[in-house]
């Protein structure tokens, strides 16, 4: 049975992970303004990545009869000023991820819930190693490029390739580790 505490936790977490969908999925509307589709694919797939994180959370509290509490979602910014900006939004944002993960480890320890820290922790500390260095990888790259138009719409289309994470991947996550 999960504790309160971590029950309390890990529902904040799940309302964390619908507001970074939600937050790609704005990044990624305000991209398809800019006539950037590539950027604004990456974007969807990335706010897909995150409903599946969410779900890892939803199907740990229930497997160990929790409640779910689902939380208003706060509303994203809508309107960036430019491509780096925008990807800028998207790192800062994994790095308040990785704070509040490392919190909930903390939280975990204190609550001797193994639980908790082995069954779906220990899988989000390394998954945060990959979402900080895609998203400051992909800053680095725009900042690289300048004021280069044309560099940045070829960078455009490579972020195109990445590819739509399937609907059983986001509802059964842990069936699909890599996702
Ligand atoms: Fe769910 Fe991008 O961290």
């Amino acid at each position: 049975m999960i504790g309160k505490k971590i029950e309390d936790g890990f529902n904040k977490q799940l309302n964390a992970e619908l507001y970074a969908a939600y937050l790609y999925f704005a990044i990624g509307a305000w991209f398809e303004e800019q006539n950037l589709e590539g950027f604004a694919a990456w974007m969807k797939a990335q706010a897909f990545e995150e409903m599946s994180h969410a779900m890892r959370f939803y199907n740990h509290i229930l497997e160990r009869g929790g409640k779910i509490e689902l939380m208003t979602i706060d509303k994203p910014e809508v309107t960036w000023k430019t491509p780096l900006e925008a990807f800028g939004a998207a790192y800062e944002h994994e790095q308040k991820v990785t704070k509040m993960i490392n919190d909930l480890v903390d939280l975990a320890r204190e609550e001797r819930d193994n639980a908790a820290l082995i069954g779906l922790l220990h899988w989000f500390v390394a998954e945060q190693i990959e979402e900080e260095e895609q998203t400051l990888k992909a800053v680095q790259k725009i900042e690289m490029l300048g004021s280069d138009k044309q560099a940045l719409y070829i960078l455009n289309q490579e972020f195109a390739t990445r590819p739509l994470i399937a609907t059983a991947a986001i509802l059964n996550p842990a069936a699909t580790p890599d996702e």
